[in-house]
């Protein structure tokens, strides 16, 4: 599989079958993910990798999280949906900010540092869905995880500033291509 090929077949898996993900397996892709740029290599990301054992008390603490946010009518988003995902998976990596600062309640953004820090994380997590693909597993790339935002660095023991979490395993649907905006819509040639 080459680059583009990987890029272009790449696709959100929301159903993963019950197969073990290998500690073989997940070190490649932590190992694709620290070879992704960064600003001034300062390689900003962190990762808590979560494993089957673990996953229930996962998913519970996810749920309490939502459960508050739906006790005070806050529109809850996709965030239910995405933790019946993250209990299928055998494998969700957080992927957290070392130089952003955590707050409660909400993430903040301390200056433009931050905005260069998400940048190279995003080019991680990027690297680990196409590692995942190359290794033929399905990922999914998870920011309702905010929506337990305490809740879930409070029990991974993370003081740093959590930016995403993202589940794999092996694939058990094959969805087509989601639909994108054409380039003109997005694009400026000058
Ligand atoms: C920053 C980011 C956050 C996302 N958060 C979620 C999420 O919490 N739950 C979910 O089901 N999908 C999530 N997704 C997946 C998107 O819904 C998906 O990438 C988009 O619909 C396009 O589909 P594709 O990835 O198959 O091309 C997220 C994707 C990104 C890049």
């Amino acid at each position: 599989m080459n680059t583009l090929e990987a890029i272009a077949g790449r696709r959100s898996i929301r159903k993963f079958k019950d197969t073990t993900v290998s500690d073989e397996m997940i070190e490649t892709i932590l190992k694709a993910a620290v070879q992704a740029p960064s600003g001034k290599n300062c390689q900003p990301w962190r990762f808590v990798v979560v494993k089957e054992d673990h996953r229930a008390e996962m998913v519970r603490v996810m749920r309490e999280g939502i459960d508050r946010l739906a006790e005070m009518d806050i529109d809850l988003g996709s965030s239910r949906w995405t933790a019946n995902v993250m209990e299928q998976a055998p494998v969700t990596i957080f992927v957290f900010n070392a130089h952003g600062k955590h707050t409660p309640n909400t993430p903040h953004w301390e200056d433009e540092t931050d905005v260069v820090d998400v940048q190279s994380i995003g080019a991680a997590i990027q690297n680990m869905l196409l590692a995942a693909l190359d290794l033929g597993l399905g990922s999914l790339w998870i920011c309702d995880v905010f929506y337990a935002y305490d809740g879930l660095c409070a029990w991974l023991g993370q003081e740093h500033q959590m930016i995403a979490a993202v589940s794999f395993g092996y694939p058990d649907e094959q969805p087509g291509l989601r639909p994108r905006k054409p380039l003109s819509e997005v694009t400026t040639w000058l």
